[in-house]
Protein backbone atom coordinates (compact mmCIF):
# COMPACT_ATOMS: atom_id res chain seq x y z
CA UNK A 1 0.00 0.00 0.00
CA UNK A 2 1.27 3.54 -0.80
CA UNK A 3 2.14 6.00 2.22
CA UNK A 4 -0.67 8.18 2.93
CA UNK A 5 1.13 10.98 3.57
CA UNK A 6 -2.40 12.97 4.57
CA UNK A 7 -3.19 10.18 7.04
CA UNK A 8 0.86 10.73 7.97
CA UNK A 9 0.10 14.33 8.62
CA UNK A 10 -2.78 13.99 10.85
CA UNK A 11 -0.76 11.33 12.97
CA UNK A 12 1.95 14.09 13.65
CA UNK A 13 1.76 16.36 16.59
CA UNK A 14 2.25 20.15 15.87
CA UNK A 15 6.35 21.55 15.95
CA UNK A 16 7.69 24.34 18.34
CA UNK A 17 10.05 26.27 16.39
CA UNK A 18 12.80 25.43 18.72
CA UNK A 19 16.91 27.00 18.57
CA UNK A 20 19.60 24.75 18.48
CA UNK A 21 21.50 23.65 21.95
CA UNK A 22 25.27 24.54 21.52
CA UNK A 23 27.56 22.15 22.28
CA UNK A 24 29.87 22.42 25.75
CA UNK A 25 32.82 21.03 27.16
CA UNK A 26 32.84 19.67 30.83
CA UNK A 27 35.87 19.04 32.24
CA UNK A 28 35.08 15.98 34.58
CA UNK A 29 36.83 15.51 38.00
CA UNK A 30 38.80 12.87 36.62
CA UNK A 31 40.10 15.45 34.68
CA UNK A 32 38.69 14.23 31.37
CA UNK A 33 36.85 16.37 28.73
CA UNK A 34 33.13 15.45 28.03
CA UNK A 35 31.68 17.21 25.08
CA UNK A 36 27.72 17.41 25.97
CA UNK A 37 25.89 18.45 22.33
CA UNK A 38 22.22 18.38 20.77
CA UNK A 39 21.65 15.05 18.54
CA UNK A 40 19.47 15.20 15.62
CA UNK A 41 16.48 12.72 15.06
CA UNK A 42 18.98 10.64 12.14
CA UNK A 43 21.30 10.03 15.38
CA UNK A 44 18.58 8.38 17.48
CA UNK A 45 18.78 5.01 16.08
CA UNK A 46 22.63 4.82 16.99
CA UNK A 47 21.60 6.14 20.45
CA UNK A 48 19.08 3.53 20.78
CA UNK A 49 21.82 1.09 20.22
CA UNK A 50 23.16 2.71 23.57
CA UNK A 51 19.70 2.44 25.76
CA UNK A 52 18.73 -1.34 24.52
CA UNK A 53 20.46 -3.27 26.90
CA UNK A 54 20.43 -0.70 29.84
CA UNK A 55 16.58 -1.75 29.84
CA UNK A 56 17.52 -4.95 31.78
CA UNK A 57 18.93 -3.60 34.90
CA UNK A 58 16.90 -3.06 37.44
CA UNK A 59 19.27 -1.82 39.85
CA UNK A 60 18.71 2.09 40.91
CA UNK A 61 15.58 2.09 37.93
CA UNK A 62 17.61 2.08 35.35
CA UNK A 63 15.41 -0.55 33.61
CA UNK A 64 11.97 1.57 33.72
CA UNK A 65 14.31 5.07 32.92
CA UNK A 66 15.89 3.20 29.50
CA UNK A 67 12.72 1.66 28.49
CA UNK A 68 11.00 4.88 28.78
CA UNK A 69 13.82 6.71 27.21
CA UNK A 70 13.56 4.33 24.25
CA UNK A 71 10.28 5.01 23.80
CA UNK A 72 10.17 8.73 23.91
CA UNK A 73 13.35 8.87 21.52
CA UNK A 74 11.95 5.99 19.19
CA UNK A 75 8.72 7.99 19.59
CA UNK A 76 10.48 11.43 18.21
CA UNK A 77 12.09 9.58 15.50
CA UNK A 78 8.80 8.45 14.17
CA UNK A 79 7.51 11.82 14.51
CA UNK A 80 5.06 10.55 17.26
CA UNK A 81 6.51 13.09 19.68
CA UNK A 82 5.94 17.02 20.15
CA UNK A 83 8.91 19.12 20.48
CA UNK A 84 11.38 16.63 21.93
CA UNK A 85 15.42 17.38 22.49
CA UNK A 86 18.17 15.08 23.60
CA UNK A 87 21.61 16.12 24.65
CA UNK A 88 24.25 13.40 25.02
CA UNK A 89 27.80 13.58 26.41
CA UNK A 90 30.64 11.79 24.73
CA UNK A 91 34.09 10.77 26.50
CA UNK A 92 36.34 10.11 23.37
CA UNK A 93 33.41 9.89 20.98
CA UNK A 94 31.80 7.02 23.48
CA UNK A 95 28.40 8.09 24.51
CA UNK A 96 28.52 8.10 28.57
CA UNK A 97 25.05 9.91 29.34
CA UNK A 98 21.87 11.61 27.90
CA UNK A 99 18.72 13.94 28.85
CA UNK A 100 15.79 14.25 26.86
CA UNK A 101 13.07 16.72 26.93
CA UNK A 102 10.54 18.37 25.45
CA UNK A 103 8.44 21.68 25.31
CA UNK A 104 5.09 21.04 26.37
CA UNK A 105 4.62 24.99 25.43
CA UNK A 106 6.23 27.76 23.90
CA UNK A 107 7.16 28.13 28.02
CA UNK A 108 6.76 25.69 30.12
CA UNK A 109 8.85 22.80 29.60
CA UNK A 110 8.49 19.00 30.17
CA UNK A 111 11.72 17.18 31.73
CA UNK A 112 11.63 13.52 30.64
CA UNK A 113 14.97 11.79 31.53
CA UNK A 114 18.42 11.96 32.45
CA UNK A 115 20.61 8.79 32.01
CA UNK A 116 24.87 8.01 32.69
CA UNK A 117 26.26 4.95 32.03
CA UNK A 118 29.74 6.33 33.13
CA UNK A 119 29.06 6.76 36.87
CA UNK A 120 30.79 8.08 40.20
CA UNK A 121 31.86 11.53 38.34
CA UNK A 122 28.03 13.57 38.36
CA UNK A 123 28.14 13.45 34.39
CA UNK A 124 23.83 12.43 35.11
CA UNK A 125 24.10 15.80 37.15
CA UNK A 126 25.96 18.11 34.68
CA UNK A 127 23.57 16.17 32.19
CA UNK A 128 20.61 17.56 33.65
CA UNK A 129 22.49 20.98 34.24
CA UNK A 130 22.64 21.63 30.52
CA UNK A 131 18.83 20.23 30.11
CA UNK A 132 17.48 23.42 32.13
CA UNK A 133 20.14 25.51 30.40
CA UNK A 134 18.56 24.83 27.45
CA UNK A 135 15.27 25.29 28.62
CA UNK A 136 15.77 28.58 30.28
CA UNK A 137 18.65 29.85 28.25
CA UNK A 138 17.98 28.95 25.00
CA UNK A 139 14.58 28.07 24.18
CA UNK A 140 13.41 30.88 26.54
CA UNK A 141 10.99 29.47 28.42
CA UNK A 142 9.57 29.99 31.92
CA UNK A 143 9.72 27.27 34.16
CA UNK A 144 10.38 23.11 33.71
CA UNK A 145 7.95 20.67 35.51
CA UNK A 146 9.68 17.74 36.47
CA UNK A 147 9.44 14.29 38.05
CA UNK A 148 12.44 11.68 40.05
CA UNK A 149 12.00 8.31 39.49
CA UNK A 150 14.41 7.17 41.25
CA UNK A 151 15.56 8.23 44.57
CA UNK A 152 19.37 9.30 43.14
CA UNK A 153 17.28 10.88 41.21
CA UNK A 154 15.14 12.56 43.67
CA UNK A 155 18.50 13.88 45.80
CA UNK A 156 20.16 15.10 42.63
CA UNK A 157 17.57 17.18 41.04
CA UNK A 158 15.01 17.74 44.02
CA UNK A 159 17.20 18.68 46.68
CA UNK A 160 20.42 20.07 44.90
CA UNK A 161 18.31 22.35 43.30
CA UNK A 162 15.19 22.98 45.98
CA UNK A 163 12.73 22.58 43.38
CA UNK A 164 9.22 23.97 44.13
CA UNK A 165 6.77 21.03 44.74
CA UNK A 166 3.26 21.51 42.75
CA UNK A 167 0.09 19.63 42.27
CA UNK A 168 0.56 19.51 38.44
CA UNK A 169 0.63 15.85 37.55
CA UNK A 170 3.18 15.32 35.40
CA UNK A 171 2.81 13.51 31.88
CA UNK A 172 5.26 10.60 33.11
CA UNK A 173 3.14 8.78 35.03
CA UNK A 174 0.96 11.22 36.91
CA UNK A 175 2.98 11.85 39.83
CA UNK A 176 3.01 15.56 41.01
CA UNK A 177 5.53 17.95 39.27
CA UNK A 178 8.40 20.16 40.93
CA UNK A 179 8.89 22.99 39.22
CA UNK A 180 12.12 24.92 38.17
CA UNK A 181 11.44 28.45 37.52
CA UNK A 182 13.93 31.11 35.52
CA UNK A 183 13.96 32.22 39.04
CA UNK A 184 15.44 29.47 40.55
CA UNK A 185 17.48 28.68 37.56
CA UNK A 186 19.46 31.85 37.66
CA UNK A 187 20.03 31.29 41.40
CA UNK A 188 21.50 27.76 41.37
CA UNK A 189 23.04 28.28 38.17
CA UNK A 190 26.65 29.28 39.55
CA UNK A 191 26.82 25.95 41.96
CA UNK A 192 25.41 23.90 38.97
CA UNK A 193 26.11 24.87 35.71
CA UNK A 194 29.21 24.30 33.89
CA UNK A 195 30.60 24.34 30.96
CA UNK A 196 33.02 25.90 28.43
CA UNK A 197 32.50 27.11 25.25
CA UNK A 198 33.27 27.14 22.34
CA UNK A 199 34.12 23.08 22.69
CA UNK A 200 37.87 23.28 20.90
CA UNK A 201 37.70 22.03 17.29
CA UNK A 202 39.15 18.46 17.85
CA UNK A 203 37.26 17.23 20.28
CA UNK A 204 34.07 18.22 19.04
CA UNK A 205 35.32 17.16 15.38
CA UNK A 206 35.68 13.53 17.02
CA UNK A 207 32.25 13.46 18.84
CA UNK A 208 30.31 14.92 15.51
CA UNK A 209 32.46 12.02 14.09
CA UNK A 210 31.00 9.19 15.84
CA UNK A 211 28.90 7.70 18.66
CA UNK A 212 31.05 5.33 19.84
CA UNK A 213 28.34 2.63 21.61
CA UNK A 214 29.74 0.83 24.74
CA UNK A 215 29.88 -2.78 24.44
CA UNK A 216 27.21 -4.54 26.94
CA UNK A 217 29.70 -6.21 29.50
CA UNK A 218 31.27 -2.42 30.00
CA UNK A 219 27.61 -1.15 30.58
CA UNK A 220 27.20 -3.82 33.08
CA UNK A 221 30.51 -2.99 35.27
CA UNK A 222 29.50 1.19 34.79
CA UNK A 223 25.87 0.81 36.20
CA UNK A 224 26.73 -1.89 39.06
CA UNK A 225 29.62 -2.14 39.81
CA UNK A 226 30.63 -5.16 39.09
CA UNK A 227 32.24 -7.56 36.53
CA UNK A 228 29.48 -8.99 34.48
CA UNK A 229 26.26 -9.28 36.28
C1 LIG B 1 20.30 9.64 38.36
C2 LIG B 1 21.58 9.65 37.56
C3 LIG B 1 21.35 10.29 36.19
C4 LIG B 1 22.60 10.50 38.34
O1 LIG B 1 23.82 10.46 37.64
P1 LIG B 1 25.17 11.07 38.31
O2 LIG B 1 24.90 12.45 38.79
O3 LIG B 1 26.22 10.90 37.30
O4 LIG B 1 25.41 10.19 39.58
P2 LIG B 1 25.92 8.66 39.70
O5 LIG B 1 24.88 7.74 39.20
O6 LIG B 1 27.30 8.50 39.17
O7 LIG B 1 26.03 8.54 41.26
C5 LIG B 1 24.87 8.60 42.07
C6 LIG B 1 25.10 7.80 43.31
O8 LIG B 1 25.34 6.44 42.94
C7 LIG B 1 26.39 5.90 43.71
N1 LIG B 1 27.48 5.53 42.80
C8 LIG B 1 28.53 6.25 42.41
N2 LIG B 1 29.33 5.53 41.62
C9 LIG B 1 28.76 4.35 41.48
C10 LIG B 1 29.10 3.18 40.77
N3 LIG B 1 30.23 3.09 40.05
N4 LIG B 1 28.25 2.14 40.83
C11 LIG B 1 27.16 2.22 41.56
N5 LIG B 1 26.78 3.30 42.26
C12 LIG B 1 27.58 4.36 42.22
C13 LIG B 1 26.80 6.94 44.71
O9 LIG B 1 26.11 6.66 45.90
C14 LIG B 1 26.32 8.24 44.12
O10 LIG B 1 25.86 9.14 45.05
P3 LIG B 1 26.71 10.45 45.48
O11 LIG B 1 27.61 10.85 44.33
O12 LIG B 1 25.65 11.46 45.73
O13 LIG B 1 27.43 10.04 46.66
C15 LIG B 1 22.17 8.21 37.39
O14 LIG B 1 22.31 7.64 38.67
C16 LIG B 1 21.29 7.32 36.54
O15 LIG B 1 21.38 7.31 35.32
N6 LIG B 1 20.39 6.55 37.20
C17 LIG B 1 19.47 5.66 36.53
C18 LIG B 1 18.35 6.42 35.87
C19 LIG B 1 17.73 7.46 36.75
O16 LIG B 1 17.44 7.26 37.90
N7 LIG B 1 17.54 8.63 36.15
C20 LIG B 1 16.95 9.76 36.83
C21 LIG B 1 15.49 9.59 36.87
S1 LIG B 1 14.76 10.92 37.75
Amino acid sequence: MPFDMELEARLRPPEFPMVPYPPKVITLANGKPMVVREITREDVPRVLEAVRPIMTYERDYYDIVAARVYAELLAWYRYREQAEFCLIAQIEGMLVGLVNSRMYTPKIGMSLHTLTIDRGLRVGSHMFAAKMEHHIEYLKQDEVWIVAESPIGFRRWMIEYGLEPTDIPHELGGAPSYRLSKELYYATKDRLVVGDRPVPKELLDKALEEIIVVDEKTVAQKICGVKGR
